[in-house]
């Protein structure tokens, strides 16, 4: 059994088969599938697909990319989500200094404060982390009281940057990346202890090799877990078996 931990099969670039996407992912072995938030326009798109399959898990915030000015308003929405009804996670939430930095300051200010209404409901979050992973670990370091528990999701960074994340008690995404050749990514997280790793597709995108460059979907874990099996020297079902455990660590469902 594999579990999902990030991917966001609500968009639209799931809109003509995705019962059939999900079902397929499900008879591959992808049992679980948690749906991190993008922003307010994502929210009624990802609660139907968690009403309508019980297996996907809606997760509740806003990602950095969508900070903009108003993000006051789209957090108060968020913390509103949170306090009526289910989620399993708070995410995805973070920095990201890719694409644009004109919102930097909103966008630490929006991470920290997600990072409390997680703290305060007892909910592991997912962290974005995109040309920012010292700050966001910083940011963490800065408010682990015991309490925080989540994701470092996409992880690229360095055995230093990963050593930090452990210390904080938290996990790495692995998704499609790791087997992409001069990544650098495989190197460093061969040398990572399984008990810290999870599985991750970020779908529709990051596809792994042999579908790089195609929609990304929860089916296609299977890749990401040979080539850790790989890295790892153990078998799949080890890899499923490992990861599934930590995942299961994390959310509570
Ligand atoms: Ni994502």
């Amino acid at each position: 059994m594999f579990i999902d931990t990030h991917a966001h099969i609500y968009t639209e670039e799931f809109d003509e088969d995705r019962d059939l996407m999900i079902m397929n992912a499900f008879n591959q072995g992808v049992k679980q599938i948690f749906m991190p938030n993008i922003d307010e326009s994502s929210i009624d798109a990802m609660l139907e697909v968690a009403s309508k399959h019980v297996s996907c898990y809606p997760m509740m915030g806003l990602h950095p990319c969508s900070v903009k000015e108003n993000y006051k308003e789209v957090l108060d929405m968020v913390e509103k989500y949170l306090s009526t009804q289910k989620f399993y996670g708070v995410g995805e939430i973070g920095i990201d200094l890719y694409w644009d930095k004109t919102f930097t300051d909103e966008q630490i200010e929006a991470f920290r404060r997600q990072i409390h209404l997680a703290k305060d409901l007892d909910l592991p979050f997912v962290i974005h982390s995109r040309d920012s992973l010292d700050l966001t670990i910083s940011i963490v370091e800065s408010l682990q009281d015991g309490h925080l528990k989540g994701i470092f999701h996409c992880f690229n960074g360095t055995p230093e940057q990963a050593k930090r994340i452990m210390d904080l008690g938290f996990f790495m995404g692995i998704g499609g990346v790791i087997t992409y050749k001069n990544a650098g990514v495989a190197e460093v997280v061969a040398d990572i202890p399984m008990e810290y790793l999870v599985l991750e597709t970020d779908a529709p995108y990051l596809s792994p090799v042999p579908f790089r460059g195609k929609r990304n979907e929860p089916a296609y874990i299977l890749k990401v877990a040979e080539k850790l099996a790989d890295l790892k020297a153990l078998s799949v079902d080890e890899v499923a078996r490992k990861t599934t455990t930590n995942a299961l660590s994390i959310f509570e469902v």
